[in-house]
């Protein structure tokens, strides 16, 4: 197949700002210069598959303004094939307001903009690009619909769909659950998504898999992540790699992205997610999200 990666989803200017401590409801505090960079969760993946020498391809709309320019500027230095990227005319390029706090952690409101506008029509209209695409890469802020139709294109066209459904709904659709392989959450949407508020991360991926994903990674931050192959009866642990965290925005994009290569590369789940682990590490160590992003000569061991 011509692509490793295709990446259908969101791309967003992060307007990022760094505070020493976040503000409570109805109060100001004074933050940093702000910062603005490429991201967006689907953008993100397409950048950190690209950036490690996956043939990766994004579906995405932006808006006629310069963060469109920005978005698609930072897809062509990572090496994405943006032929599908589409510069809606009278939309704004969808926006993420990020707070950054001292220990690297952050709080994110998007306001979608041009990515409310990738449709099923445009999924469709992309069918040869899905035929040609080992792997096909889902998150969730773009429209449901658009979700569906490119999880059902993936089927038919025998693509194996890595999907991360965040920002988390409510309840996850059976039919993307069904697809998912693996389905990528991290632990706060692990216990959202299994309902299991008592459990332990592999107690959540089971569940998971119970429902109807494939296989599930439950990323843990620091503390690595647990790949549930879909037959093994048990979760296989992937320890993290020790980095001081400076700023953990997109860093599980960079995770799913990397695995999604990996995993169009033929690699294991396991061993997909072991090199997944060290990119998501490696994107920590340096502010903002694509522009974190490491190529194979950076990553830690
Ligand atoms: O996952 C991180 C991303 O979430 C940011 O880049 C921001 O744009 C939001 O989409
Ligand atoms: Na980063």
């Amino acid at each position: 197949r011509a692509y490793d990666v295709l990446v259908v989803g969101s791309a967003n200017a992060d307007l990022a700002v760094r505070v020493d401590r976040r503000p409570g409801a109805g109060e100001t505090v004074l933050g940093t210069d702000l910062v603005e960079s490429a991201g967006g969760k689907g953008a993100n993946q397409a950048a950190a598959a690209a950036r490690l020498g996956a043939r990766t391809a994004l579906l995405a709309r932006v808006g006629d303004d310069a963060y469109g320019e920005l978005l698609l500027d930072a897809q062509r230095s990572a090496g994405t094939d943006v032929r599908h990227v589409r510069v809606e005319g009278g939309a704004r390029t969808g926006t993420a307001m990020i707070v950054v706090g001292p220990d690297g952690d952050n709080a994110i409101v998007v306001s979608p903009g041009a990515n409310a506008r990738l449709s099923p029509d445009d999924v469709a209209a992309a069918a040869p690009l899905f035929a040609a695409s080992a792997v096909v890469s889902l998150q969730l802020e773009v429209p449901p619909a658009t979700v569906r139709a490119a999880a059902a294109l993936a089927g038919e066209a025998g693509a194996r769909v890595v999907f991360n459904p965040s920002p988390v709904p409510d309840a996850l659709d059976p039919e993307l659950l069904a697809a998912a392989d693996p389905l990528v959450v991290n632990e706060h949407e692990a216990r959202l998504l299994s309902g299991d508020a008592a459990g332990s991360a592999a107690d959540r991926a089971r569940v998971l898999r119970e429902r109807g994903a494939r296989s599930v990674v439950v990323t843990l931050g620091g503390e690595g992540a647990l790949a549930l192959d879909g037959t093994a009866p048990e979760p296989v642990a992937v320890p993290g790699v020790a980095v001081r965290a400076v700023d953990t925005t997109g860093a599980g994009d960079a995770f799913t992205g990397a695995l999604a290569a990996q995993l169009a590369g033929g690699a294991p789940l396991v061993e997909a997610v072991r090199f997944a682990v060290r990119v998501g590490a490696a994107s920590v160590t340096r502010p903002g999200a694509q522009s974190s992003y490491p190529s194979p000569d950076e990553l830690p061991s």
